[in-house]
């Protein structure tokens, strides 16, 4: 098979798993994290089929939208079989995927390989800026979670386990995760890419907060 041909069959596949996702995690956030992914890839020196499957793979088995998943990307791997990859390659984007995730403000990323970084980048570019913001609110809504709550205090988890467990509202979430992904893009292009998004959400969140405190009343 040509390269053009596996990510062809794979977009299709991948397609129509997502096709009714409302958490966040639709097909368009795939599509955006694989061409953000490649744009990355113009500045780095890559493997782009590497990187590429792995962008559009990269949430089949993402324990927010399978709970029962026990970290192992087990449908990646079925898909990575039906298209008779070299073993090491469809290893390598198993990898990534295990270690793509975010897990908490004091976990420790175990992204290694070039490849590895550029989907992570990607897949953090699109949680954050006014798409980001959406898609907070979004996997708020689907997982049943407050917007705001402003008795509980923001956590910073020091374990994946404690990240999982937490339910606190989705206006945490920007204090536990999002605000801090700026700080830990691994290639040059996506730091700069996640200032201006950085900035935004800090304007949300004041303006959020402020209409929250009755500050901001229209007169
Ligand atoms: P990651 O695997 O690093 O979590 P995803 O592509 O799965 O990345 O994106 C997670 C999305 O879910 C983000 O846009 C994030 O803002 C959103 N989200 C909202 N609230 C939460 C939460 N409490 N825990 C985890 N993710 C959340
Ligand atoms: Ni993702």
């Amino acid at each position: 098979m040509t390269h053009a041909e596996i990510i062809q069959r794979t977009t299709e596949y991948v397609r129509h798993e997502f096709e009714r996702d409302s958490s966040g995690h639709d097909w368009w956030h795939i599509y955006r994290v694989w061409k953000t992914a490649l744009e990355l890839c113009q500045h780095e020196p890559a493997d782009t089929l590497t990187v590429e499957l792995a962008a559009l793979l990269h949430d089949l088995d993402d324990w927010k939208l399978a709970p029962s998943a026990d970290g192992t990307p087990v449908r990646a791997a079925a898909w990575l079989r039906t298209l008779q990859l070299d073993p090491a390659l469809s290893a390598h984007i198993c990898e990534i995927i295990t270690h793509l995730s975010y897990k908490g403000a004091g976990v420790e990323n175990q992204i290694t390989s070039l490849e590895g970084q550029i989907v992570q980048d990607a897949d953090r570019l699109d949680a954050i800026g006014a798409i980001g913001i959406a898609r907070a609110f979004a996997y708020g809504g689907h997982a049943g979670r407050p917007l705001y709550d402003p008795g509980t205090p923001p956590q910073l988890h020091q374990s994946f386990e404690q990240y999982k467990a937490s339910r606190s509202a989705t206006i945490n979430h920007f204090y536990e995760k999002l605000l801090l992904l700026k700080d830990r893009m691994n290639t040059a292009t996506a730091q700069k890419i996640a200032q201006e998004r950085h900035a935004f959400m800090e304007q949300f969140l004041e303006r959020f907060l402020s209409e929250w405190a009755g500050e901001i009343r229209g007169d």
